[in-house]
């Protein structure tokens, strides 16, 4: 990567000074570079010369400007030109044939994409719906953004794994099972909204009637004890939701590898009692079980209830020992709802204190999202319901299909197309921000093709393949010469160079939104090229390369950036 490339050669240039004393020694700190707000400020900079001279008194002018020359003697063409400028900083100026070396490299499909992460392993924790319930949007932005940061670990060479950790189990499960009973006699044929319905009567029901939550207990005590009636609408429960979630995940185009389920882990929880009560972390509190934080850093996490039932936190505490054990993650990474902070700071801290993690190096952490609202507040139905998710993509589809209707595709097709364009725009929409904030529900922008929209860098990306067809070219885009180049284009090589360190920081920060800020901003350098300059007509054949091979390395990279997002391009729009 040419970032580290540059890095690496400012500490060679750094230390060759300092051993002949060019340069006061010091403790050389890590050196970093960045790339500066202003163009006139170049490609990157560096505070290097600065931070010696606050070591050693000497002005950081004259470290600057002997840092240069070392650097141009040890790479003479990498720079067209380095400046140093007050108070301190080196300015590096990328020339064209480094420009142009980046551009070859980036009409590669597999640009952007490192070997990082050979033999390491990443468990992305995603999507994770509960069981009887509808799938919600939070449900959404998790397996959007789940499915996003595991794309990106994969792209970097991690091995990854998703696990879609199904709300399968719990007490709730002993208040539906005894709803079914009373109210169904206990039959199952029973549809996903039936099943809610049933819990929330469950509840009305249990405020006035308290022998109901002793039923509710009974039945969870069964099922966690393995009775076939308990086990048996318990199953039938799974697989109606499963059905359910099915159909939304082949609606967004989403495969997870593996469900283990809540439930899988309820084999393990014994043993994880007894090793934290045999750590002496485990303390009985109000005929509960508590997790206990020394000096009180954080409240208390219940193990099991007074009723004996075991919780939600044991059952993932268990998924945690487990996943070290079988896979060896150098990285867990759960995308749930910032509801639940508190939540993953106990049980994160609970497994340091355990001691699970062999190496310091192991990573958990909780991406938490935001919220979806509307312009004007909470998004909910006209009613005050829950927005079931469904309906918003399928109104995606419908209003997708708006944008093409003047296109001459036939029916099929069109369908086909809207789908794409419908469903990667409630995705991009919900990947452009940073996952921590809420999310906007904005028709109007979800869909603008001029905006920082799905359908706009699906656009960007069909113009390019349709320049390239039109130009029926047979002729070697790699073999392209170094023309006289103009703003616009310069621009743009200036942006193409930067998209494996944009996929590196995605990773590191957990921020898919990273892609789309860039991609949007080569589309938007793109199109305005395209605006002002011809392709297909220009006469000069090395200029017509050269900007045939800037339309194919910028839709490789916006194409890139959205399959990495989970977004697919159509055809044609
Ligand atoms: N099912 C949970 C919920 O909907 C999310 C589970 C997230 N993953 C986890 N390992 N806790 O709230």
């Amino acid at each position: 990567m040419l970032k580290v490339k540059i890095e690496n050669l400012i500490r060679r240039a750094v230390e060759e000074l300092q051993s002949q004393k060019k340069v006061p020694k010091t403790n050389l700190p890590k050196i970093k570079i960045e790339h500066p707000r202003e163009k006139t400020h170049g490609d990157y900079a560096t505070n290097i010369a600065m931070v010696i001279s606050k070591q050693t008194n000497k002005s950081p002018l004259k470290i600057g400007e002997t840092l240069k020359s070392q650097i141009l003697k040890l790479k003479p063409d990498l720079f067209e030109k380095i400046e140093v400028v007050p108070p301190g900083f080196i300015n590096f100026f990328l020339s064209e044939k480094t420009l142009i070396r980046e551009l070859k490299r980036a009409i590669k499909k597999e640009y952007g994409s490192s070997k990082m992460g050979k033999g390491k392993k990443v468990i992305v924790d995603y999507s994770s719906p509960n069981i009887a319930k509808p799938f919600g949007i939070g449900h959404l932005r998790s397996t959007i953004i789940g499915q996003a940061l595991y794309n990106i670990y994969r792209f970097l060479g991690y091995k990854t794994i998703g696990d879609n950790h199904l709300g399968d189990w719990g007490s709730q499960f002993g208040k539906l099972i005894a709803a079914i009973k009373r109210w169904k006699k206990g039959k199952t044929d029973l549809s996903i909204e039936q099943l809610e319905k049933l819990y929330i009567k469950f509840h009305k029901e249990a405020e006035k009637n308290p022998h109901l939550v002793e039923e509710g207990r009974m039945w969870f005590r069964k099922l966690e004890e393995g009775d076939r009636e308990a086990r048996r609408i318990w199953r039938a429960c799974i697989k109606i939701s499963l059905r359910e979630f099915k159909k939304i995940y082949k609606l967004l185009g989403v495969n997870i590898d593996q469900t283990l389920g809540e439930s899988f882990y309820e084999v393990f929880l014994p043993q994880i009692i007894k090793e934290v009560k045999s750590k002496g972390f485990a303390k009985k509190s109000q005929g509960a079980l508590i997790f206990e934080y020394p000096k009180n850093q954080l409240p208390p996490a219940m193990l099991l209830k007074s009723d004996g039932a075991t919780t939600y936190f044991t059952r993932d505490l268990a998924a945690i020992k487990y996943r070290l054990k079988r896979y060896k993650p150098c990285l867990i990474i759960y995308e749930v709802g910032v509801e639940q902070k508190l939540h993953f700071r106990q049980l994160f801290r609970a497994v340091e204190m355990l001691g699970w993690l062999r190496s310091k190096r192991i990573k958990l952490i909780h991406v938490a999202h935001g919220l979806y609202r509307t312009k004007t507040g909470k998004f909910s139905t006209r009613k005050g319901g829950t927005v079931h998710l469904e309906e918003v993509l399928n109104e995606a589809v419908l209003r997708a299909k708006k944008i093409i209707e003047n296109s001459k595709e036939n029916l099929r097709k069109k369908e086909k197309i809207a789908r794409i364009i419908g469903i990667g725009a409630v995705k991009y929409n919900d990947l452009s921000e940073r996952p921590s904030k809420d999310i906007v529900f904005d028709w109007e922008k979800i869909l603008n093709l001029k905006g920082n929209s799905g359908p706009y860098l699906q656009y960007t990306c069909v113009r390019c393949q349709s320049v390239l067809k039109k130009a029926k070219t047979k002729m070697d885009l790699r073999k392209i010469k170094i023309v006289p180049l103009n703003e616009e284009e310069k621009d743009i090589l200036r942006e193409i160079y930067k998209f494996p360190e944009i996929i590196q920081e995605a990773a590191e920060e957990f921020s898919p939104n990273i892609i789309c800020n860039f991609i949007f901003q080569l589309s938007q350098k793109y199109n305005l090229f395209y605006d002002l300059h011809p392709i297909l007509k220009v006469k000069d054949p090395d200029k017509k390369r050269f900007r045939l091979t800037l339309t194919l390395a910028t839709g490789t990279i916006v194409r890139t950036g959205l399959n990495l997002l989970g977004i697919s391009v159509p055809e044609r729009m």
